[in-house]
């Protein structure tokens, strides 16, 4: 499949999905299948996720807009004044999780590509009312962010999604700093998938077909040049694919 045709089918996927959500629909999330990216049984912590919002006052309705798998800044360990970039931002949850984090001197970036999930981002910013974060359109693939620009990266279910995880991977590195840190939570596969999943395009909007097995995944931030490469997560006995974190530097 092509790289250009598998961003566009993934862009469509996550208008929907934004649209439901500016139209004040509850979150039906990807697929509902399980495992699938925002299934509530085994990759989201629905309810630590609704907690840690919740102490930071993010409004409920908003914790409803996340399509993530995890919970990348809880091993960011974001300080103030910092600058914070989230790759695919979605409707921004995570940003405004960051922006708490990096206070009034800190800055945070989320960049998307579907303007549906910028539109949405932005009228959930105007509810939080966080003035330290903006959210840019832009492509994973060629980031609209200066090079050794930012402290820390995170993602959250959505390196899964692109089609060149080398050169996604690689955009990253170039616009961290040196001794900069990245958190991706994200979908991995237990071992390579049958073609025909892969091939599925529906399958890889809900964050199925694209994902890889945890070994490619490492050895892909090895070549774009992380260093102290660290995962968690395993998965359980049935998982065809399953939530894991990966934790890098530069
Ligand atoms: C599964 S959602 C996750 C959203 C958000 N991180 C969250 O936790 O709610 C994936 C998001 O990534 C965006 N996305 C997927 N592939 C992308 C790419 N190649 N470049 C930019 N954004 C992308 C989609 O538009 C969508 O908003």
């Amino acid at each position: 499949m092509p790289v250009i045709e598998i961003r566009d089918q993934v862009r469509e996927h996550y208008a929907e999905h934004a649209r439901t959500f500016l139209q004040g629909s509850a979150a039906s999330c990807c697929g509902n299948g399980p495992g699938s990216c925002c299934s509530t049984e085994d990759t989201i912590p629905v309810q630590a996720l609704t907690a840690l919002h919740a102490k930071n006052e993010i409004p409920g309705d908003i914790v409803q807009t996340s399509l993530g798998c995890g919970t990348p800044l809880e091993l960011a360990a974001v300080q103030p004044g910092e600058i914070v970039l989230d790759l695919g931002s979605g409707g921004g949850l995570d940003c405004f999780f960051a922006a708490r984090f990096v206070g009034p001197t800190g800055h945070v970036i989320g960049v998307d590509m579907t303007p549906e999930m910028l539109k949405l981002a932005n009228e959930n910013k105007q509810k939080v009312g966080l003035s330290n974060v903006e959210f840019r359109h832009g492509y994973l693939e060629a980031l609209p962010v200066d090079d050794a620009s930012v402290d820390v990266i995170i993602s959250n279910c959505v390196i899964n999604l692109a089609a060149d995880k080398d050169v996604v991977l690689r955009e990253a590195y170039r616009v961290l700093k040196p001794n900069g840190r990245v958190v991706f939570s994200d979908i991995v596969a237990r071992s390579a998938l049958p073609q025909g999943l892969r091939k599925n395009m529906e399958a890889w909007a809900e964050c199925v077909g694209g994902a890889i097995p945890r070994q490619e995944y490492e050895e892909k931030m090895q070549r774009a040049g992380f260093q102290n490469i660290r995962v968690a997560g395993e998965p359980q006995p049935d998982d065809l694919i399953y939530s894991a974190k990966f934790q890098a530097t530069k």
